[in-house]
Parts: C-alpha cells; structure tokens; sequence
C-alpha cells in the first residue's frame, strides 16, 4: 500500500477547504481545486476492490486498516478540522462523482450542514472498529510523542494569541514523553526529526529541536531530571514568535529594519511569557528563550549585559535550533543539505557556537545525518537511516532510487561498502521525503 496517493489527497483536500471558505464558489479555481481533488480520491480509490476507508483516530490517521503514520503528522491539524466537525472515517467508492467531492469540501469547510449520504463518497460509515485499528499500531509511541508535541505549541500559542495565562503542565508531559521515546530509539526519532511543515513551520520546527537537543543532551551526560528541564527550554524556545505578525515571519525576501526589530524581540517575549507561567523550579525554560540567539562570544540578540557565560541550555538548544532551521526550506531561502548545515555549525563553532558542542552534534548525526540523501557514484539514491560510527565505517542505508533511475516504493537495505558518495542532495531536490520513509522502511517499529 503506499501513503502517497493518501497524503496527495488530504493535502488536495486541505487546500480545497480553504478556497471554499476563502472564496466564492463561482471562483474560477475552485472548479480546478475540486476536479483535482477528484482525481486524486480516484486515485486513491481505482485499484481497490469496494471502498477505500480514512479512519481518523485520535491523532491517528489509518486507510483502512493500516497506520499512515507520516500522514497521521503531516496533517494532523486537518484531522483535527475534520474531528471537530464530526467526521471520523470518510469512504470513497470508485469513480468518485464531482457533486459528491464538493459536497464533502463543503461539510469539512463548515459551510453546509449536511453529512452526505448514500454518495460515491461517506462520512462515518467507517466499518472498522476501534480495537481493529488500533492494533496496527506499531511505532505509536514516538509519532504520539511528537503529536501531543504540537498539540501543546498550539495550545500555548493560542492562549499567548488571546492573552490567556497557561501553565507549563502540558509541556512537561509532553517533553516527559519525547524524552523517554528519544532515549529508547534514537535513530528512528533523528529520524523523525526530518518532518517538515510549511504552514506549521514554528511548531514542527520546535518539536524537531526539542529531540535533537535531548538526544544530544544526553550524549553530553546530562542526567534525565535535568533532561527534562532542558526539553521544556527547547520545546518552547520559539514561542515568542507567537507576538511577531505573520507577515514578518514569512517574509519572503530581506527584513527591513522594522520588521528585523520585531524578530528581534521574540527571545524576551518568549521568555516573559513562559517566566509568568513556570512554576517554582521551572524557570530555566525562560533563560533557554531569552538565550537561544545569543552568541558563544557574547554578541547576537538580545544584548546580554550580564558578566556570565549563556547557560549551557542555552547554548545547546542554539546548535540544535540552527541545524534544524537551515535544513528546512523557508519563503526565503532553500535548504541545506545536511552536510552543509554541519559545516555552518563547524565554521561558527567558537564565535556563534559553543564548539564542543558543535563537536558532539556532529559526533551524534554523523559526517552523514540520519535522513541524508545520497547520490552514489553509480547513480543511485540511498537514504541514511542510521550511523554506526563505532561498529562500521558505514552508515546503515536503504536504496530509494536504483542506478537506473527507478523509484523503490519501499526503500531496501542496501549496502554502502566500497560504493562512493558523489553528491548529497536536498529532499526537495530529490523530491522526496525522508520522515515519510520512516513506516515504509520498518524504522522507528521497535
Ligand atoms: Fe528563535
């Protein structure tokens, strides 16, 4: 089965959702958006025999009764949509009718009341039951963790947008949890921390520095209590960015001086807010915020003007916090290759990083990260899936694309011995997604 065809189809599915609630129905793209979204669900639904079932549960999106873990992720803001206007499965029979795909855009957009009925496409009909689904559930534990992750960013931001206090319970609960599941599967949570979102950047983008400071943390011997500390500081790093407009941080090109002042302030803001809702104890989390655009040589923002090193933190969640930003794509810049990223990090080390932790983050992902894409010297694309720096000279790897330029539907182990690396290459490059790989290839099923 392959998550693709699912995943094109949420992500039509979400875009047709807002046209309709953005625009006319008469609007000249909306016909586009749903004929698209048509073909898709067709898609989906051709090779199946009888229906294709959504079943969304919890945080977990399932066709028919296999997990789509990566999915479950990707768009769990729109399962969320889709729950809180009562949908819990959705059915699809082969060939979809179009009057049926606007009736199910126009449900899911809260613009009609109406659950169609006895279509080519149904809501809650879904003939799987809870216990059924539930017990494919292989590599729950660490995609719930980052799940309830974001589940919590978006809590916090949502009472920081409406100026309503919160308290650091749910973020401790939270992080309690990514830290168990980093320390348990550290390569399938590197792993993990490729995910990606455009529209969600901020809260991925803290999710995936939350594991990649634990994991690097713990390489430091850093000691579980204060792990979970520091994973709160790292979780909520950027949750002052909740005060600057979206307008400024998706700026698609150079800041003006207005606009880079407003960036500026997100370090104080977070930590203002998070200082107001941490408990006896909790405090540090705000000295990660306040801290994590402050340089090793003392300059960056804010100006600190206190006669102390930054806390080691501070310093730690910065390492993590420029890796994970430069390998994502932004409005205004492409991404880093993982390599490349490290070289950043190598050439600030002693100026902007703190170079022994620069050192024990490249020790950590390797010369070649966990979700790496290379290109090999007989054409074929392999991704890392693991580094075994002491046991091999190898990374473990899988095959993704074949020297003949197949694609592999489901990556294969693949051997790196006397092969060579010619290139490293983005994911949007190679159009592909490590974290998505994560099911597909058996990682993270421990
Ligand atoms: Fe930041």
């Amino acid at each position: 089965m392959s998550e693709k065809a699912a995943r094109a189809l949420l992500g039509q599915l979400r875009g047709a959702t807002k046209q309709l609630t953005l625009y006319p129905i008469d609007h000249p793209a909306t016909g586009e958006v749903l004929a698209k979204l048509r073909q898709n669900a067709d898609a989906l639904s051709k090779d199946s025999v009888g229906e294709v079932v959504l079943s969304i549960l919890g945080d977990s999106l399932y066709e028919n009764r296999s997990l789509l873990a990566h999915a479950s992720l990707e768009f769990n803001k729109l399962l969320r949509d889709l729950q809180s206007r009562g949908i819990e499965s959705i059915s699809f029979e082969y060939p979809v009718s179009e009057g049926d795909v606007y009736d199910l855009v126009a449900f899911a957009a809260g613009l009609s009341g109406d659950i169609p009925a006895g279509g080519t496409i149904r809501l809650n009909e879904g003939p799987f039951t809870r216990s059924e689904l539930e017990s494919d559930e292989a590599i729950s534990g660490l995609r719930r963790s980052y799940a309830r992750s974001l589940d919590v960013l978006r809590g916090v931001a949502l009472a920081l947008e409406v100026d309503e206090g919160f308290d650091l319970t749910g973020a401790t609960w939270a992080v309690e949890q990514l830290v168990e599941q980093t320390l348990a599967q550290p390569s399938a949570s590197l792993l993990l921390s490729t995910m990606k979102s455009h529209d969600e950047y901020t809260f991925y983008h803290s999710v995936n520095v939350c594991i990649l400071s634990i994991a690097l943390a713990r390489l430091a011997g850093l000691p579980e209590d204060e792990l979970k500390l520091l994973a709160v500081g790292a979780l909520l790093h950027d949750i002052g960015k909740v005060r600057v407009q979206a307008s400024t941080l998706q700026y698609p090109g150079r800041l003006n001086p207005e606009q880079w002042a407003e960036i500026k302030l997100h370090p104080q803001e977070g930590a203002a807010a998070i200082l107001a809702a941490a408990a006896p104890g909790q405090e540090i989390a705000a000295v990660v915020a306040f801290e994590h655009h402050a340089r090793f040589d003392g300059r960056g923002y804010p100006s600190l003007v206190y006669d102390r090193e930054r806390h080691f933190f501070s310093r730690l969640v910065a390492t993590a916090d420029t890796y994970d930003a430069l390998t994502t794509r932004r409005s205004y810049r492409r991404a880093e290759t993982p390599n490349r990223a490290l070289q950043v990090l190598l050439q600030g080390a002693g100026t902007f990083y703190d170079p022994s932790l620069v050192h024990a983050f490249i020790k950590m992902v390797g010369v070649y990260p966990t979700g790496s894409l290379l290109q090999l010297a007989g054409g074929e694309l392999v991704m890392v899936t693991r580094n075994n720096d002491e046991a091999s000279d190898y990374p473990d790897v899988v095959l993704v694309r074949t020297g003949a330029g197949e694609s592999l539907e489901v990556p294969e182990p693949y051997s790196m011995q006397g092969r060579s690396i010619v290139d490293q290459v983005t994911p949007a490059g190679a159009g592909i997604d490590p974290a998505a790989l994560l099911e597909v290839s058996g990682y993270g099923s421990a």
